[in-house]
């Protein structure tokens, strides 16, 4: 069966995931695109897909400018129902012969629009309507084939639609919360304009990927790298209802690890019906990263020797395929966004580089949001400890102390992350927060512990909340809370004597220290 889909045309906008999750919510399938695609790859993706419309996103640049993303205008032409919003709603505009100019007045926040002809995508929604706009070019005028459907105080065309044809523009964001009908508007365009139907469900896709993972692995050997994240797990899972014994789920413990995880893994894994095997490769991988402090160099190093064990492993076992935990966001963000820039290297050592030789690589949750996969673990029974876990970084603690990486400090950082963790969970903070965790930073400072000099480290601790970890916000944690963490790490570990508390947005910081 082929899912009704809708395509999003990536034009660099910042809300591009917001809109294919906002319509997956629906059950109905998206995907992101480049911007750049042509008619013909569009009829390409139908063999596949069962393509009913396309959205064209927002974007940062504007249409007039030489260098700004534009589109192959056979789209339009295609047939299929076309929504453009913000930068596609004023791209459309321009390539049909419209006018387009830098706006006099800016419109950024909510701002009021006038619906003078409810239909399409504004159908039953007519009068006034509180809607999220941030632009700075404005749409003054639309060609003949198109009429006006709403205007604001400052947009004389803030919602088009061709007279003929199944094509929308809206300089505002639909997809974003403070647009306060803009589910309605997207369900329009869905359901009444695409006619889509919900077939996206989360049951019939766990049988379909237990079913491909065993037509492509057939009789043969499986391995996959368990880091007993949310996604390695959830894939675990599935492969091993799918493949049994002929699968085996490596846990390679690095050293970095947080305090109890080790345990936990083999706990959970270990009585499922698959191989299971723990290596213990702390030393090699503290040798390897003696004197380098370099944040860079240190991922880089852990990757490649998490490569090493791991294909030692799959040698010895016998494996031909290998199966990855890569989700959707995963793929997007290394794939084709032209206008986003390499920050750091997320060396994800759950999902391993394809350079290593198997016969072929299986990922099931490639499609898939992390709301998506948690849904999925939820289903497959999986402990709520994994289901609602936060994200933890493939090269563990090591990221986590600033500088040189010893076993020393590694132990400092662990305690101090489980005192945060738990004093977080307690607090009952945790189920708002993205993640909150101990940096060992590479400061050390005076303090007076029991009446005497102390000299040592200073620990910092982050907690931020985000959606997808593009962007996050340092959550705004009570005092008494951050107070009892930085009670209990002076007082539980001897080598901390002050604790801070970063309060950074991401951008301009990133999550993560190094
Ligand atoms: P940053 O620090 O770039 O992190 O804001 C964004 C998210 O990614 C996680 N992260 C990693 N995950 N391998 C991973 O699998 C890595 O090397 C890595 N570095 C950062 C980070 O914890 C946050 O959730």
């Amino acid at each position: 069966m082929k899912y009704d889909t809708i395509l999003v045309l990536d034009f660099g906008g910042q809300y591009c995931h917001l809109i294919a999750r906002r319509i997956r919510e629906h059950h109905v399938y998206s995907e992101i695109v480049p911007h750049d695609i042509t008619a013909m790859e569009i009829k390409q993706i139908q063999e596949r897909l069962n393509v009913k419309g396309l959205i064209l996103s927002g974007g940062p640049l504007s249409v007039y400018e030489v260098d700004s993303p534009k589109m192959d205008v056979g789209i339009l032409d295609l047939g299929l129902p076309v929504l453009g919003l913000c930068y596609g709603h004023q791209l459309i505009a321009y390539l049909t012969g419209g006018v387009i100019k830098p706006a006099e007045k800016k419109e950024y926040g909510i701002t009021i629009a006038f619906v003078k002809k409810p239909v399409g995508v504004l159908k039953g929604l007519g009068g006034k309507q509180k809607v999220w706009m941030s632009h700075s070019d404005t749409v003054y005028k639309v060609s003949e084939e198109y009429e006006v459907l709403a205007y604001t105080e400052n947009s004389p065309v803030a919602a088009f639609k061709h007279k003929k044809k199944p094509i929308y523009g809206l300089q505002w964001h639909p997809e974003v919360i403070h647009t306060e009908k803009g589910m309605e508007m997207l369900q329009n365009f869905i359901f009444e304009v695409c006619k889509c139907k919900p077939n996206w469900k989360m049951e019939d896709f766990i049988k379909r990927a237990i079913k491909e993972i065993r037509k492509k692995v057939g009789e043969s050997k499986a391995i996959i790298a368990l880091s007993g994240g949310i996604d390695s797990s959830t894939t675990t899972a599935l492969a091993a209802k799918a493949l049994g014994k002929n699968l085996t789920a490596v846990f390679v413990d690095h050293g970095f690890m947080r305090e109890g995880e080790p345990e936990f893994v083999k706990k959970t894994f270990g009585k499922m019906n698959i191989n299971f095997v723990t290596v213990t490769a702390k030393e090699r991988f503290f040798k390897r990263l003696k004197d380098i402090t370099d944040p860079e160099k240190k991922r880089k190093i852990i990757g490649e020797e998490f490569i090493r064990v791991f294909e030692e492993v799959a040698r010895k076992v016998g494996a031909e395929y290998l199966i990855q935990g890569t989700i959707y966001p995963d793929r997007i963000e290394s794939g084709f966004r032209k206008f986003s820039d390499k920050i750091k290297t997320h060396h994800n050592v759950a999902g391993l580089p394809s350079k290593m030789e198997f016969k072929g690589i299986v990922e099931p949750l490639r499609d898939l949001y992390k709301d998506e996969v948690r849904e999925i673990a939820k289903k497959l029974g999986l402990p709520e400890k994994i289901v609602h876990r936060q994200p933890f970084p493939g090269p563990g603690l090591a990221v986590r102390v600033i500088g040189e990486v010893t076993p020393e400090k590694v132990e400092i950082v662990r305690k101090a992350d489980k005192i945060v963790r738990e004093e977080i969970e307690k607090s009952g903070l945790d189920k708002r927060l993205w993640q909150y965790f101990a940096v060992l930073t590479d400061t050390k400072s005076t303090g007076v512990k029991g009446d005497a000099r102390a000299y040592g480290y200073t620990i910092a601790v982050r907690a931020v909340e985000s959606k997808e970890a593009m962007t996050a916000s340092f959550a705004k944690i009570p005092y008494d809370v951050l107070e009892r963490i930085s009670t209990r790490i002076t007082n539980e570990i001897p080598e901390v004597v002050r604790v801070v508390y970063d309060i950074t947005h991401k951008p301009p910081s990133t999550i993560e220290w190094e």
